[in-house]
């Protein structure tokens, strides 16, 4: 085993999405999202919200069989925490001009909501022909602010999760399944 591997397996308390499960899923979300938008003749733009959308992103829109444009955004509101500070900053704006157009947003994980309830606001204003939310997780029993979900890869617990984008203190991004970290890793 490498050292890498050692800690991953020593810092993890179980698996909670295994690669296959979470692949098999992310096509079933793209299906659905093929059959919403099969009339588009437009571009739609998929929106990444950084960085933790990255892995998901990329393996949804190879599925997807829509014209479409990529942009990232990022938003910032943990530390290294666990928890959300409530303060979102928006750290990187989006490239492209959104007026008129379908958008879709990806996230990692809708938490406490605050984060996409503000990039969500914010895009609005922008005025998009429509504006829906896929994301990979949802953790509905944090939620503190109301944000309507389109698409939702799995419902979780609440627990912290790691890998398939989802970091802790920048870490375990790259991890190609999503795990459960141990509670002595952040308290
Ligand atoms: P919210 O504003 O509370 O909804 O938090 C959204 C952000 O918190 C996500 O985009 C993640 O970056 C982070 N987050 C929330 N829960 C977890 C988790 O279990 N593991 C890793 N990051 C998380
Ligand atoms: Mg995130």
């Amino acid at each position: 085993m490498s050292l890498w591997s050692e800690h991953v397996h020593n810092s993890l308390k179980s698996i909670l999405l295994t690669q296959e499960q979470i692949e098999h899923r992310i096509s079933q979300l793209a299906c659905q999202i093929n059959k919403d938008y099969a009339s588009l003749t437009d571009d739609l733009v998929v929106i990444g919200v950084l960085r933790g959308s990255i892995l998901f992103m990329s393996e949804l829109i190879k599925q997807l069989d829509v014209p479409l444009v990529i942009d990232f955004l990022a938003a910032a509101s943990y530390g290294k925490g666990v928890s959300s500070s409530g303060n979102v900053r928006i750290t990187k704006d989006t490239f492209i001009d959104i007026k008129d157009k379908h958008v879709l947003v990806v996230e990692d994980i809708v938490d406490t909501g605050i984060t996409l309830s503000k990039v969500l606001q914010m895009l609005q204003l922008r005025g998009p022909l429509s504006l829906k939310l896929c994301t990979l997780l949802s953790k509905p029993s944090r939620r503190q602010i109301e944000i309507p979900v389109d698409y939702c890869g799995f419902e979780v617990p609440d627990v912290f999760v790691v890998g398939y984008g989802l970091d802790f203190a920048d870490k375990y991004r790259h991890l190609p399944f999503i795990g459960v970290l141990k509670d002595n890793m952040y308290s």
